[in-house]
């Protein structure tokens, strides 16, 4: 399973990056907003930072804005991801873009209908939001097991890219689903390596070695 980072913090995402862990980066206005800095500027200097995808995401919400947004975002750099909500105007815009060759992730993603949409538009990732289906008591990997049963029958090439990502737990089940790729922030993703066998091994390593004066 991929891992991309869900933020629009260059600081972390450098620091991610250096680690080998992350595969590509996801960003949304509302994180975009967060870094208070110029949108362009900060998706030219993420795609700096990784080789991999980065989803820009439109804020236009008709088929001409949304195409022509995309546009300016795909020329930013080559592994510009253009993001477009999962509306009618959407997955068109979906279908023109991906036909130019630009990569798109489609958001917003509730149902497996909509995902089954998505693909058929021909996305390069779905982003189904597993936080926000269990925020209003709904089983959010659930959705995840569904669309990927279906992608799988008809043999889409549409990458499921697990979305609104809140815990540990969230990212092993996502892997059990066999989802593609998962995004998390990176609080998130740095919580992975926490274990207290871990901790408490390497303490008595550490000081059973001091003990006996081991020198590497
Ligand atoms: O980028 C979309 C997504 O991951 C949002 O997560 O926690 O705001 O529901 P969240």
């Amino acid at each position: 399973m991929k891992f991309f980072v869900d933020t629009a913090d260059t600081k972390d995402i450098a620091d991610l990056a250096a680690s080998g862990l992350i595969d590509g980066v996801t960003t949304n206005p509302s994180l975009i907003a967060k870094s208070g800095r110029p949108f362009a500027e900060v998706i030219a200097e993420i795609c700096a930072l990784t080789p991999g995808p980065v989803s820009a995401e439109v804020v236009a919400t008709d088929y001409d804005g949304m195409i022509k947004e995309g546009r300016k975002l795909a020329k930013i750099a080559s592994n510009v991801t253009v993001k477009l909500p999962l509306t009618l105007d959407g997955l068109k815009a979906c279908k023109t873009l991906t036909g130019e060759g630009t990569q798109v992730n489609v958001t917003l993603c509730f149902s497996a209908n909509q995902a089954l949409l998505a693909a058929k538009a021909g996305a390069t990732f779905i982003s189904p939001f597993i936080g926000r289906l269990d925020d209003i008591h709904l089983d959010g990997m659930e959705l995840i097991h569904e669309i990927r049963q279906i992608y799988d029958n008809y043999l889409f090439d549409t990458e499921i890219l697990a979305a609104s990502i809140r815990t540990a737990n969230h990212v092993k089940q996502c892997a059990l689903a066999g989802a593609d790729v998962m995004t998390a922030p990176p609080a998130v993703i740095k919580s992975l390596v926490n274990h207290p066998l871990t901790d408490k091994g390497l303490e008595t390593f550490l000081a059973d070695a001091k003990k006996a004066g081991i020198k590497v």
